[in-house]
């Protein structure tokens, strides 16, 4: 791949609810020229390249990359849609940024994958969070030994059904996120999810699912997944019973890291030295040591106003952006990609098996897929 270094030229298609993080990332990024948004709604389009100065604005794709060339397109529509929608950008010459899910299945995800490399195009998923300071902090740190073998990985996605995107989803029975195969799940447990496999070697481990739906809700609105490797092992809980939280604790042979991603906050661990009842002053020692390293860091980050909420986006697409000239590997490999759309597959099919055919819960309300993709 040549290597450039004029501004790339990026197009985003779908201006909904996450659009607004991805332009407002967008700006931001030096090298970075935001040419077109499209929408199907033209009232949306328009809105959105007021709010953030794009020029130009459609509510046809093909229209949208024949007029405006972009180099790389941000496809923030519906997670249906993706899959049809990424070939199509493919075909027409552009590099794709896919938000998550990145399809709706495996199957799906080896298609788009096939189509990318048919075409000598790149695909990017939007696993953001891997992106974020501090997940590149732990892993830092896990690469110099402080916390030892990682051994255990838990991530909790506590999700609020009241917020913002979950109210939409929980007062509308027709929403599109309703219609998917998996539910609610689907189109948000890939970040949880992906803050295990980034550290979990096995490639398909063991799993074993549970989703239960609360009294409240006629829909399943919570998840448990077990997964278990040859030297490893996984929990992910996603809840809407819980306060608004994005947390990863990771479990080594000599320590804990933990990782709150709302605080920004990373607590370790580590295996005491001190003998008997001097350890009972290390340990409290040790998290003194570690909250005051946060309030610095955090301090700093917050006077540099580099404190953001999708701040692993902005990285993200840099990363990506900085590929596509040709100036740096492709920040998440089309396998890994795939990796997690497979066992995305798998959480669900098992729970489904788990469910009593009689009573499973998403027998009646899980979409038809053509019905959902022929919102297309
Ligand atoms: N990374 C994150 O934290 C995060 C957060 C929220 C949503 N998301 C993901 O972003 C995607 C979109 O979610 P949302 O909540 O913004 O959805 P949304 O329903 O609010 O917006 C989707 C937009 O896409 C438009 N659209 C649909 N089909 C189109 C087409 N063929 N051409 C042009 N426009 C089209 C719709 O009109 C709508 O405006 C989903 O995959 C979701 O999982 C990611």
């Amino acid at each position: 791949m040549s290597v450039t270094t004029s501004p790339i030229r990026v197009a985003l298609v779908g201006c909904g609810q996450i659009a607004d993080a991805h332009l407002s990332q967008i700006r931001r990024i030096r090298f970075a020229d935001p040419v077109a948004v499209c929408d199907v709604h033209p009232d949306l389009a328009y809105q959105a390249a007021v709010r953030f100065e794009v020029p130009a604005q459609f509510t046809s794709i093909d229209e949208m990359v024949e007029t405006t060339r972009p180099d790389v397109v941000h496809l923030t529509t519906p997670a249906h849609t993706h899959a049809a929608l990424t070939k199509k950008l493919l075909g027409l010459g552009c590099h794709v940024y896919v938000e998550k899910p990145f399809t709706l299945d495996a199957q799906e995800s080896l298609d788009v994958l096939a189509t990318a490399a048919s075409v000598d195009k790149t695909v990017c998923v939007g696993h953001d969070q891997l992106f974020d300071p501090t997940w590149l902090t732990a892993k830092k740190w896990i690469q110099r030994g402080l916390i030892g073998d990682v051994r255990h990985l838990e991530s909790v996605l506590g999700y609020p059904i009241d917020g913002k995107f979950g109210s939409l989803v929980a007062s509308d029975s027709n929403h599109w996120v309703r219609k998917l195969p998996g539910g609610l799940f689907q189109n948000t447990i890939s970040h949880p999810l992906y803050r295990i496999t980034d550290l979990l070697n096995d490639s398909q481990p063991d799993i074993t699912a549970h989703w239960r739906t609360r009294d409240d809700f006629d829909f399943p609105t919570e998840l448990s997944v077990q997964m278990q490797g040859t030297k490893q092992t996984g929990s992910l809980t996603f809840s809407t019973d819980l306060p608004h939280q994005r947390i990863t604790r990771v479990y080594g042979t000599d320590g804990t890291l933990d990782l709150d991603f709302d605080a920004q906050t990373l607590r370790l661990s580590r295996r005491t030295k001190l003998p008997g009842a001097f350890a009972k002053l290390e340990a409290p020692f040790q998290q003194f040591r570690n909250s005051c390293w946060n309030l610095r860091h955090n301090m700093w980050r917050f006077l540099k106003a580099d404190i953001h909420y999708f701040a692993g986006m902005k990285t993200l697409f840099e990363e990506y952006y900085a590929h596509v000239q040709g100036r740096g590997p492709i920040p998440i490999e089309p396998d890994e990609i795939h990796r997690v759309a497979l066992l995305m597959d798998r959480i669900f099919e098992h729970c489904r098996s788990r469910d009593d055919a009689s009573e499973n819960p998403m027998e009646d309300k899980s979409p038809q897929t053509s019905e959902a993709v022929s919102c297309l």
